[in-house]
């Protein structure tokens, strides 16, 4: 089945597509407004909360789930990730122990494209990077941006979080890195979330990382197969796999930005030196564009002096570099991996939602600011 999507014709995937995920947030516009140039991340929040006023005036309050609608970080949202949510709330200091800036809530967008590429990357398993692509990606969708997914991990995890069977697919990534004519239109599918597209992928990328050794360009096949897309897209987020191996390298030549999540907990930082270096040899010899973007706290729980330990050496190690946006941790992200959508659909006013959102306005605001 062809859904046209922009000028992309993409499949369905009916078959193991989940069930029940199709109630999302209106995405009508009214509580959306125009991003107002003085406003993209600045630290200056006094003025931007001023600015601000004015043009949240007529929203519709209950909605959309938001957590600074009110110009004040929504108090449960600051209650699990500040330990001392009165003065977060009172001197607007983030979880990160900075002045948290105002993020506006971005504007609807007319033309779509180039794609900006954001590759979602650290070595060290499990600490975020599926649940960062999939959610991030539900976010910016969200807000009206094109969006594309591409799972570059073959244990296919991303595809899974967004209720596909991997082992079903006959046509992922791996042909389209592969095989020459293939078109990605043969290897796309559209999920539950609008405006949001997957590129799979599956065990057979396994391959791919042995049989790209041989190929010329080879660190380039993925920018390659990636370069017909990005027009149709505001934003492609490549989930890595926890390697710095061909694969990986593949995607940071392919990408402009990259984004590091960061567990917090006792080895976070251990091996960041080297996956720091791997980002600047890319940027040295394949990929001069590439920046890293932002460092992204995970699981972090304010209650714990443990987690904020961690993000506080983060900070001092990382400085600008760490997203003022935190991600908590909690029980609802395992859970939307078996549910098989984003947290942004599941618990649309849940917490880690929330958060997403947050990230989302804050990586916009980032790339408006440029
Ligand atoms: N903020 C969070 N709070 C609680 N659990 C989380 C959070 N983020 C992710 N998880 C869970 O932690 C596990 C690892 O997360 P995820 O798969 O996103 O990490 P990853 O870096 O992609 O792992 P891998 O390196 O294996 O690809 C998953 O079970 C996920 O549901
Ligand atoms: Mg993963």
């Amino acid at each position: 089945m062809e859904a046209p999507v922009g000028s992309v014709a993409v499949h369905t995937f009916s078959a193991h597509a989940h069930q029940g995920g199709n109630v999302y947030q209106s995405m009508d516009g009214h509580h959306v407004n125009a991003m107002t140039g003085s406003q993209s991340g600045g630290e200056d929040t006094t003025r931007i909360a001023a600015s601000a006023t004015s043009d949240f005036e007529d929203l519709s309050e209950g909605h959309f789930y938001d957590p600074d609608a009110d110009y004040e970080p929504d108090p449960e949202y600051a209650a699990t990730l500040a330990p001392d949510a009165a003065r977060q709330r009172r001197e607007r200091i983030g979880p990160t122990g900075r002045p948290l800036p105002y993020f506006p809530i971005p504007g609807p967008v007319t033309d779509h494209g180039p794609a900006k590429v954001i590759a979602m990357c650290n070595q060290k398993g499990g600490v975020g990077k599926t649940t960062s692509a999939i959610n991030l990606g539900a976010a910016l969708a969200e807000y009206g941006r094109r969006v594309l997914l591409v799972d570059f991990d073959p244990q296919g995890a991303l595809s899974v979080g967004l209720g596909v069977n991997p082992m079903e697919l006959d046509l992922t990534v791996y042909n389209l890195l592969m095989e020459r004519g293939m078109s990605a239109d043969e290897v796309l599918l559209k999920t539950a979330v609008p405006n949001m597209d997957l590129l799979p992928s599956n065990i057979d990328l396994s391959a791919a990382e042995v049989q790209l050794v041989s190929e010329v360009a080879r660190e380039q096949t993925l920018q390659r197969a990636l370069r017909p897309l990005l027009p149709e897209y505001d934003y492609v987020v490549i989930d890595c796999q926890p390697s710095l191996g061909l694969l990986t390298v593949n995607a940071l030549t392919a990408a402009h930005k990259v984004i590091v999540p960061l567990e917090c907990e006792f080895f976070a930082l251990r091996g960041v030196a080297l996956l720091t270096e791997t980002i600047e040899k890319v940027q040295e010899r394949l990929n001069p564009d590439l920046e890293l973007d932002g460092i992204l706290a995970t699981m972090y729980d304010s209650r714990t002096v443990h987690s904020r330990e961690v993000l506080a050496r983060v900070v001092e190690a990382f400085d600008d570099h760490v997203y003022h946006t935190v991600i908590g941790r909690t029980v609802r992200f395992p859970e939307t991996t078996v549910a098989g959508e984003p947290i942004t659909s599941y618990a649309s006013n849940s917490v880690g939602a929330a958060a997403y959102r947050q990230l989302a306005r804050e990586v916009l605001a980032r790339c408006h600011a440029e």
